[in-house]
């Protein structure tokens, strides 16, 4: 006991004085993830050098990455595994300046795995008030559920100065920044101050567009897109167009990879009777583009309070449940949420005939849980309690997902099944096995499909398996939890490159 207290004091004088002579100016904080890369960007006091080690176990570092020499340092790490977690360490010569298990994160899963994931989403925040810490308190403690965040617009008031930057957001979130991308969009106030000078500093986003501009971007996660669009800089004539060209390509080309969910952003909403109200010009320049490509989700924020409408086309009602919204596919069919109370709050000023909810004088964020072809969207108080909840299922799709040949059935034949035909026609009857073996770590993908090459069930995600025999296991019931019927259906087992599908028979 003795000897473990000594060295637990020893452990923390040699935290305490790395502390105290490595500290950074502010950071690290994640940007700019997908399924293969992320960046980490921080500053230091002086002008020095900046390392940054990453690997997905602490301490046993797998690369190494410059991060540049100067007080502004920017590590970019590649050739990232989909969907797994990496801990980095932030150094500068023999300093330590961020190590220990709040210093990771997480690449995305691979585009149009159905992967479950929740993020956050919410605007207006950045003014120091307490509504924004008790928020950002809220988040903290919700923090293990989300894996990143949205950041609808009005980051910094009053006018997204650099310097309160320093005081009203990196100090503000460091525990959430670390570890999370925040992605975000311009605000009327982030661009008060040259242009949103501070704004473009600090953020970094894919500008995945033909004019390379940070403005308005896109990013897939698991099956869903992410649309960023820019309603405050670039928002007229030539600027507009060239906005709404590529958005048309983009969401399209994202429907062809075979992304389910459509899910837009930026920060002033078309429909709102809070501290602001309806917007025209928003409503004829960005509403019918997207929700002609079928977009599901459109987030906002500007107004500030919470508000959510029924499920909506052409701005008129097409379901008025309060809460249960089926979809066909990418129909014209979307739900526009307001979460503008990420610190700033402000009353109702009427009942819009357009929403389903709304709230006043209450700050929180709205939390997105997508599972699948299921989407849930719930707004959460900054006291924990959700004021809101609503749920989107995709469905009537019909379309088919895979093409299967029998050519793929080699040369890679590195699985097999067992039994075939396999029996569920009573409780002893035994599951279908998929025995596969690989050689090196790999994310498996592995569904069932019908006969058309419909989706049955999925049974690996883009999941990591060790190097090694593994058994995946179907029990004969789809997406639902139903029994499939006696048929004939395939099973698709990709690692890598490797790809084996085979016909099976099941007989209930
Ligand atoms: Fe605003
Ligand atoms: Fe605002």
């Amino acid at each position: 006991m003795f000897s473990r207290l000594l060295r637990t004091a020893t452990v923390l004088s040699l935290l305490m004085a790395s502390q105290a002579w490595a500290q950074l100016d502010f950071g690290p904080y994640v940007q700019n993830t997908n399924e293969k890369k992320a960046t980490v960007i921080w500053y230091t006091k002086t002008s020095e050098g900046g390392t940054l080690r990453y690997g997905r176990q602490m301490g046993q570092w797998e690369g190494t990455i410059d991060g540049g020499t100067g007080t502004v340092h920017r590590a970019m790490v590649e050739n990232l595994l989909a969907n797994t977690k990496y801990f980095y360490e932030i150094a500068s010569g023999a300093k330590i300046y961020a190590t220990g298990a709040q210093f990771y994160f997480r690449t995305h899963p691979r585009p149009g795995a159905r992967t479950p994931f929740r993020f956050m989403a919410f605007g207006d925040f950045g003014d120091g008030s307490e509504t924004q810490k008790a928020t950002a308190a809220q988040m903290l403690k919700d923090d293990a559920k989300h894996n990143f965040a949205l950041l609808l617009g009005d980051i910094i008031y009053s006018s997204g100065e650099r310097a309160n930057y320093l005081r009203d957001y990196f100090p503000v979130y460091k525990d959430l920044i670390g570890h999370r991308a925040w992605w975000p969009v311009l605000g009327n106030h982030d661009i008060k101050a040259s242009k949103g000078a501070a704004y473009f500093e600090f953020f970094e986003t894919p500008a995945n567009n033909p004019s390379a501009v940070e403005n308005y971007y896109s990013f897939d996660y698991a099956n869903a897109h992410f649309i960023a669009l820019d309603d405050e800089l670039l928002f007229d004539g030539e600027d507009l167009q060239k906005q709404m060209t590529w958005v048309k390509q983009d969401v399209q080309a994202a429907k062809k990879r075979g992304q389910r969910w459509l899910i837009a952003m930026w920060h002033k909403p078309p429909y709102s009777a809070g501290t602001h109200s309806d917007d025209e010009e928003i409503q004829a320049n960005f509403v019918p583009v997207l929700e002609a490509e079928g977009v599901d989700l459109i987030l906002n924020g500007h107004s500030h309070v919470a508000e959510r409408t029924f499920l909506l086309a052409n701005h008129k009602i097409i379901n008025n449940s309060l809460s249960n919204y089926p979809k066909k596919g990418f129909e014209t069919a979307a739900i526009y949420v307001v979460a503008g109370s990420g610190g700033k709050t402000g009353s109702i000023e009427e009942k819009h005939a357009l929403m389903a909810f709304q709230l006043g004088n209450a700050a929180g964020y709205e939390s997105i849980y997508i599972n699948g072809d299921t989407l849930r969207g719930s707004w959460i108080k900054s006291t924990g309690q959700s004021m809101d909840q609503f749920v989107m299922i995709k469905n009537g799709n019909n379309q088919t997902d895979v093409q299967i040949t029998e050519s793929e059935t080699l040369p890679e034949n590195f699985a097999a099944h067992y039994p075939n035909p396999f029996r569920l026609s009573n409780s002893a009857d035994e599951p279908l096995h998929i025995a596969f073996e690989i050689t090196n770590p790999a994310p498996i993908t592995a569904a069932i499909y019908d006969i058309l090459g419909r989706t049955v069930t999925r049974l690996s995600d883009g999941e990591m398996y060790a190097a090694g025999s593994h058994t995946l296991r179907w029990n004969g019931r789809d997406l639902n939890g139903a029994l499939a019927s006696t048929g004939v259906y395939f099973y698709r087992i990709q690692a890598g490159t490797r790809v084996h599908s085979a016909k099976i028979m099941l007989v209930q």
